[in-house]
């Protein structure tokens, strides 16, 4: 099991045995003027990810956390956060593993062109507190063995243990990511998106690369990503030179 302290970089941690989501835990905290916070489960029962999916919790596999901010930020810049958290992450992987994660826009991390780890930052406006409350949720697959990813998602989902060929320490790698979310929340506060946006882009494995983007109204959009732009916004040009901006839908990509 996940053996943890009762606090995680300096703030208050909970640990649960069992959940159905660690982000639905720590947004009623938020609702209730909790301070800052993070929310850990060993398995999650109606683990959430973005576009209405389910994150698939295994217990002992995983890392499920969802740490709990009220920053600094206005709301607009909400979106550019959720950039923010997947550099986060892959900067706790590289510095902790080695391995070289790259990020597919907005916020999933791949190894070796598969999906092994998701974010889904949620936020609460919390009457009386004049500040937005973040909730940054991480699914990260850590020792999942290539049985425990359902058969549809072989093609596109890993862990790291499948990426690299061994198994880490979760909690080794969910402390350095406390760190490294502190860090960029912090850069954000000061203003600092442009540099967030700079390693962000190192890590772009969309880049230059041919996409499709299902628009929220059910199209299909063809073209080639040319990264997220100074909002955080993704620009896809298609084949006719015309250029799109996504800021929500699915984006597929070949990327094999
Ligand atoms: C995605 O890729 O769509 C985002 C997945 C986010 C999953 C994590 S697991 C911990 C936290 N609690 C949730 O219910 N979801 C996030």
């Amino acid at each position: 099991a996940l053996a943890m302290g009762k606090e995680l970089a300096g703030r208050p941690l909970i640990f649960l045995a069992a959940t159905d989501s660690t982000n639905r835990v720590a947004l009623e905290m938020a609702e209730q003027g909790g301070g800052p916070a993070v929310v850990v489960a060993e398995s999650q029962s109606g683990g959430r990810g973005r576009l209405q999916r389910q994150w698939h919790s295994p217990p002992e596999a995983g890392i499920y956390a969802s740490f709990l901010y009220w920053p600094r930020l206005e709301p607009q810049d909400l979106a550019k956060l959720t950039l923010a958290a997947g550099l986060a992450l892959a900067r706790a992987l590289e510095k902790n593993t080695g391995l070289h994660p790259g990020l597919k826009w907005p916020n999933d991390l791949l190894l070796a062109g598969k999906k092994c780890g998701g974010i889904l930052c949620e936020c609460r406006l919390v009457a009386g507190t004049g500040k937005p409350a973040v909730v940054i949720g991480i699914g990260l697959n850590v020792n999942t063995p290539s049985r425990d990813i359902p058969p549809e998602l072989q093609h596109k989902a890993t862990s790291l243990r499948l990426a690299s060929g061994r198994t880490w320490d979760r909690g080794v790698l969910l402390a350095a990511l406390g760190q490294e979310l502190d860090i960029v929340v912090a850069t954000m506060e000061q203003g600092g998106f442009a540099e967030i946006l700079a390693s962000w882009r190192k890590r772009d494995a969309l880049l230059g690369h041919e996409l499709d983007w299902l628009t929220p109204n059910g199209q299909v959009v063809r073209g080639i990503s040319l990264g997220p732009d100074q909002h955080g916004i993704l620009q896809i040009r298609d084949h006719q030179g015309c250029t799109h901006e996504v800021i929500s839908g699915d984006i597929t990509a070949n990327l094999g």
